[in-house]
């Protein structure tokens, strides 16, 4: 029997999409199928190069077609065209951004420019175009934290990002001088945070991961303002009672109707070296997750304590790049890959491309 599309469409069918629960030719991500005497190729285009599930996609499609009678070379490209689940911008803010990711926490030093900074890389080592916008301007810490310590340039009014493992990077801290004040007014955070908005060439990114400063004070708030969010997670720690601050977080987000994701919770347990099947829970168990019950969202994960988070930090080298065979390093990567899925939903949603029945997944 000749092969056919068909017969190779008919083959991939069972394949099914994780999270819109349906099958991938359904879903028109197979492309461009051609045969030539028996050799096959096609191309998957996936919603994201950043997929979780993209190797075991691309193997179940070869084994598939190669279990075809009268089939001999299989090629399968796999592709991505991003889809954007940031709502659209009136005023072209960020208009190369597919999504955009607020790290938020009720308070400060729980780990929230630690998680923006691994989620970022995370992104991008699974293939996708990631920035990383420092907005905690009060307290900006992506120059510690990359190593980065250059100032920015501008082109016809139009400032530069700068670069450290292929992130794009802008932060206040790239600007500060000995001049500059120490204390901010509500009208120049405003101005400042208008200006990493509209006046960076970000270019074409995947993702922009955005570092709020802690709480809903003014930056926080003219970010989500004037940000076209496609979501937030909130950073905490087990040991953080402040229900009322990740309360007030949330209401901030809904109130500009941007999904907050879920919950993670930062230096959750410790694990010592020599006993690496344990986990102390040192300042409680379960904490995080009480939170994102009483906030009614979901909780994503828990990220162990580390003290290799605090070395790298000091050295411009982020944990998943410091140790990335650590079980922190694994902890992000679970988590960055939450966090795809569920704008990957969100984005099926806002555009229909899926048509009906998209069930929410559970992180
Ligand atoms: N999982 C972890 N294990 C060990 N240390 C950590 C971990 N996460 C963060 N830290 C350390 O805790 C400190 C605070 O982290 P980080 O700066 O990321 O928090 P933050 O919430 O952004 O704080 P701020 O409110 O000051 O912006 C840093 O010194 C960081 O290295
Ligand atoms: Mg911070």
């Amino acid at each position: 029997m000749a092969i056919s599309e068909s017969s190779i469409l008919d083959a991939l069918r069972p394949i099914v999409d994780p999270d819109f629960h349906k099958s991938i030719v359904d879903l028109g991500f197979v492309k461009n199928v051609r045969i030539e005497s028996g050799d096959v190729s096609f191309d998957i285009e996936l919603t994201t190069p950043a997929c979780p599930v993209k190797a075991e996609f691309e193997r179940a499609a070869r084994e598939r077609v190669e279990a075809l009678e009268g089939v001999g070379a299989v090629k399968v490209r796999m592709t991505s065209q991003t889809r954007t689940s940031a709502p659209a911008s009136p005023e072209k803010v960020l208009p190369g951004v597919r999504n955009t990711i607020a790290v938020a926490s009720g308070k400060g030093g729980v780990g929230k420019s630690t998680t923006a900074i691994n989620l970022a890389l995370c992104l991008r080592a699974s293939g996708a175009r990631v920035g990383v916008l420092d907005a905690d301007v009060y307290g900006p810490s992506l120059p510690l934290l990359t190593g980065v310590h250059e100032r920015p340039t501008a082109h016809d009014r139009r400032i530069h990002p700068l670069e450290a493992y292929g992130l794009e990077l802008m932060s206040m801290g790239f600007f500060v001088t000995e001049e500059s004040p120490v204390i901010w007014r509500g009208p120049m955070v405003h101005g400042l945070i208008k200006q990493f908005l509209t006046d960076v060439e970000w270019g074409e990114l995947d993702y922009l991961v955005i570092d709020l400063p802690p709480g809903t004070g003014d930056a926080a708030l003219t970010l989500t303002q004037m940000a076209p969010l496609s979501g937030a997670v909130i950073v905490t720690t087990s040991n953080d009672l402040s229900i009322v601050d990740a309360r007030k977080g949330l209401r901030m987000f809904e109130k500009v109707e941007v999904p907050v994701l879920g919950v993670i919770e930062n230096m959750s347990y410790f694990t010592p070296p020599e006993l690496p099947d344990k986990k102390y829970y040192i300042f409680g168990q379960g904490g995080g997750k009480r939170i994102a019950d009483e906030l009614g969202v979901d909780f994503l994960g828990e990220v162990p304590i580390d003290p290799r988070v605090v070395e790298g930090g000091d050295k411009g080298r982020p944990i998943v790049v410091h140790a990335p065979d650590s079980h922190t390093a694994a902890a992000f990567r679970r988590l960055s890959d939450i966090v795809v899925r569920k704008l990957a939903v969100l984005s099926a949603r806002r555009s229909m491309v899926a048509d009906a029945n998209i069930t929410w997944v559970q992180g």
